[in-house]
């Protein structure tokens, strides 16, 4: 299958077997009183970054700033359902109201800090390349195909900017432990599975770092 074909193949993958969120554009604006929303935004940022920017804990904590309300809404739905395994995201996602876990998904919409950076810069231009245009011999589409020319990604399809390269390192690297985990009701990771698989530890490294420093 020529690389293009894959691509619009697994697009159109997602947008009918994928189960985001039904009827996510038409919630109401979440009925959250603003203290509410603010001590629990509060709490977020504790690990999150007073901007949502990330954080270099005893682990990497994702930046959520600019991030796109449908993805959130997913994977906090995913932290509660187990499909997303990770102990401290399932903590604090399942006490959520269904109006407060809408409101947090747009909550981080509007930040805009500057990217935390910190990854080597020495294969960027490779990284550039593998966004841009995908590793044809492994059957990887170019990533720019669904998160976007600039990364900032769309509905489902997440933002890439900016995010902590070691915790996309580690997100890619073990897509297969983590993501997608009730085989019964398989959710959109379903999409990003064989393109984790196919890259290599290099490429991945390479693509993080150059997407950790886009605005
Ligand atoms: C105690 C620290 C901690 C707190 C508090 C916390 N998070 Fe997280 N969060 C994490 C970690 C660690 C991850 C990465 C999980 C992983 O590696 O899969 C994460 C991941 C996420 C993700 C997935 C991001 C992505 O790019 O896929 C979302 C969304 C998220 N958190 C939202 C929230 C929201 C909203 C709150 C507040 C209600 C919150 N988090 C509070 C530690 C925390
Ligand atoms: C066919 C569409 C598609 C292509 C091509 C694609 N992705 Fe994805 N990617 C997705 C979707 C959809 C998700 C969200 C999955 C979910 O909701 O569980 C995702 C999620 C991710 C995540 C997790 C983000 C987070 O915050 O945890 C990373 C990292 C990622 N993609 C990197 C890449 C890279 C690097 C490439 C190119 C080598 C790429 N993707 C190509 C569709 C795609």
């Amino acid at each position: 299958m020529k690389i293009r074909e894959l691509a619009s193949a697994l697009l159109a993958a997602i947008l009918t077997v994928g189960v985001s969120t039904p009827g996510f554009a038409e919630d109401k604006a979440a009925e959250v009183p603003a203290r509410e929303l603010n001590a629990k935004t509060d709490y977020c940022k504790t690990c999150h970054g007073l901007s949502g920017q990330g954080f270099r804990g005893s682990f990497p904590m994702p930046r959520l700033a600019g991030q796109q309300p449908e993805y959130v809404k997913n994977q906090l739905q995913a932290f509660i359902d187990r499909r997303r395994t990770n102990p401290v995201m399932f903590n604090v996602s399942h006490v959520l109201s269904p109006a407060m876990l809408t409101a947090l998904s747009t909550y981080f919409r509007e930040l805009n800090p500057k990217p935390l950076g910190g990854a080597p810069r020495d294969s960027l231009a490779i990284g550039k390349k593998i966004y841009e245009e995908g590793v044809a011999a492994a059957e990887v589409p170019p990533c720019a195909s669904c998160h976007g020319p600039d990364a900032k990604g769309a509905d489902a399809f997440p933002r890439l900017a900016g995010q902590l390269h070691d915790y996309m390192i580690r997100k890619l690297t073990n897509w297969d432990k983590e993501r997608g985990q009730d085989k019964a009701n398989p959710d959109n990771s379903a999409i990003m599975q064989p393109i984790a698989h196919n890259l290599t530890e290099a490429q991945i490294k390479a693509v993080a770092a150059y997407l950790s420093y886009l605005e």
